[in-house]
């Protein structure tokens, strides 16, 4: 296992990390676990997908069942949109901390910039019957990020970082901060790059986390049939010509080559599994150098904005809210 040192806390933070969204609730405790026994130590998460109790039981079995310790771990979880108000910071945290069975976390990002209002019930958005999702215009950043400053120094919250904002929004946390932003985790790919935002990151010192790293195969149904995305949105990056010839001359699999290829440009990635083969290849990627050419026919691969897959407007309504991050797309 490698790791990036975060500049303001110099935690270590594991290179490759478990992605959990969409991972299924009935085997993600089983996946979780079989992850540790494999050596992944980082496990990303957030309130939204449902899922932090089953990863708290994994990890907990995991250390009652002597085989790790708590200060192994890197593990992130996330504000969700209904709780995107400083009034709100402080509930979220500590449900979140009850649910993974934790007394602390080691990075906690605001998941995206926007707002939605809060069916106190269900802690779910609350959306009109014409499928329009009810927004909350009162988000300040600043004023969030201020309570998580407070939750940091309470020792609930080892590492603070965003995801999801674009650079504007970054600088004003940035100006505004106290304890600076450490990480942002953004979509980030063969396909979309994010060369802009990697050197505003790079300029700031901001470890760039990478969603989606393989292009996110597993979400191509689901988003196909519920929010009617075109098919080509979705990359077969696994099955790209430069991808396969890479994984022969290699001895790797496409999928390693793809989760390296960020690697070796010291970004993170967080790939989702819940296949204990693929969870232990996407593990097996530190044994190998992509030579300079190779990587240069891979940075070629970028579509830019093209090549996005998620910009959200799957919740409808969302991009009239005044923090919706990917204005430029609707031009
Ligand atoms: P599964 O959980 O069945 O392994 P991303 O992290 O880019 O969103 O991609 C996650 C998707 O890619 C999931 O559907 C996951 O399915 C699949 N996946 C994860 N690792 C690999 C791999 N090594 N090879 C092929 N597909 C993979």
């Amino acid at each position: 296992m490698k790791f990036i040192k975060l500049s303001q806390t110099e935690d270590r933070m594991p290179t490759v990390g478990l992605g959990t969204w969409q991972a299924e609730s009935n085997i993600v405790e089983y996946a979780v676990y079989r992850a540790l026994e494999l050596g992944y130590r980082h496990i990303d998460t957030a309130f939204n997908y449902n899922n932090e109790e089953a990863i708290g039981k994994a990890v907990t079995k995991w250390i009652n069942d002597g085989k790790g310790s708590r200060s192994e771990l890197f593990v992130t979880t996330k504000l969700p949109h209904v709780g995107n108000r400083a009034s709100d910071v402080q509930k979220f945290v500590d449900l979140q901390l009850h649910r993974l069975g934790m007394s602390y976390i080691d990075l906690y990002l605001i998941h995206v910039p926007f707002t939605f209002k809060c069916d106190p019930k269900t802690l779910t958005p609350i959306v009109q019957t014409n499928g329009d999702y009810e927004l909350d215009l009162s988000t300040d950043h600043v004023e969030i990020w201020k309570k998580l400053e407070e939750c940091q120094q309470a020792g609930l919250i080892r590492n603070l970082g965003l995801s999801n904002f674009n650079e504007e929004q970054i600088e004003n946390i940035i100006q505004n901060a106290t304890f600076k932003p450490q990480v942002l985790q953004v979509e980030l790919h063969a396909y979309f790059q994010q060369y802009k935002l990697r050197k505003y990151c790079a300029k700031h010192n901001i470890i760039l986390t990478a969603y989606a790293p393989l292009g996110s195969p597993g979400a191509k149904e689901h988003f196909v049939k519920k929010y009617k995305y075109s098919p080509e949105t979705f990359p077969d990056l696994l099955s790209l010509p430069e991808v396969q010839d890479m994984a022969v001359k290699y001895g790797k699999t496409p999928a390693q080559v793809m989760l390296h290829f960020l690697v070796q440009q010291k970004i993170v990635v967080i790939p989702k599994s819940t296949n204990a083969a693929r969870l232990k290849e996407n593990i097996e990627i530190y044994d190998f150098e992509i030579g300079k050419d190779d990587m240069e026919r891979l940075i070629k691969l970028d579509k830019r904005e093209k090549g996005r897959i998620f910009n959200f407007l799957f919740w409808r309504g969302v991009e009239n809210h005044p923090e919706y991050p990917f204005k430029d797309l609707l031009d």
